[in-house]
């Protein structure tokens, strides 16, 4: 099989692009993309000596497109990015774009999606997604409960947010399985 080539898209801490960049053997090229200059992510990418983009602020979107076009890439994956798509954009790269989302979609899309399952007292979970122009709506591919709601009495938020994020990282690690 042949290796393959993916961009990570992230805006902050990069603790999912980790899962990425601990397996980077396995990718033909692996590359960052960051829509804030302080990502901690950036951080990770250099000490794993991952090449990576900074974009510009307001973000050159069709620059990023024809970037994007020399690179062969097989795949982008959104591994918390917090800009949304241009919809030329995303028709552009539909077939090989994936989103990661703290929720059980199709419930609780958008943002502070954890907090809003943790208050309505419902099962938190992680959804991977193929990404079209309506914001995390797309095919899911990949979803797992974190915390069911019978857990949640026992558990404040912040321990709700860990749990997540820990199911996020196994998820990806599936994801990086089935589609690398
Ligand atoms: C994750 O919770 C992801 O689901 C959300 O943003 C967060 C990014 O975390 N969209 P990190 O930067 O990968 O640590």
């Amino acid at each position: 099989m042949t290796k393959a080539r993916v961009a990570v898209f992230i805006s902050g801490f990069g603790s999912n692009l980790n899962v990425f960049l601990q397996r980077r053997e396995i990718f033909d090229h692996l590359l960052v993309v960051s829509s804030n200059p302080e990502a901690y992510g950036l951080k990770r990418a250099e000490e794993a000596g991952v090449e990576s983009l900074v974009l510009a602020s307001p973000i050159d979107w069709q620059a990023l497109d024809q970037r994007l076009e020399k690179e062969n890439l097989d795949w982008i994956f959104l591994a918390g990015f917090m800009k949304i798509l241009p919809a030329g954009f995303v028709s552009n790269w539909s077939k090989c774009l994936f989103n990661l989302h703290p929720s059980l979609l199709p419930k609780y899309k958008g943002l502070r999606a954890i907090e809003r399952a943790f208050e309505a007292g419902d099962e938190v979970g992680v959804s991977i997604h193929r990404v079209v122009p309506e914001v995390d709506s797309g095919e899911v591919v990949l979803q797992k409960v974190a915390v069911h709601s019978s857990q949640l009495p026992t558990l404040n938020l912040q321990e709700v947010t860990e749990e997540v994020h820990r199911v996020e990282h196994q998820l990806v690690g599936q994801w990086i399985d089935k589609f690398c």
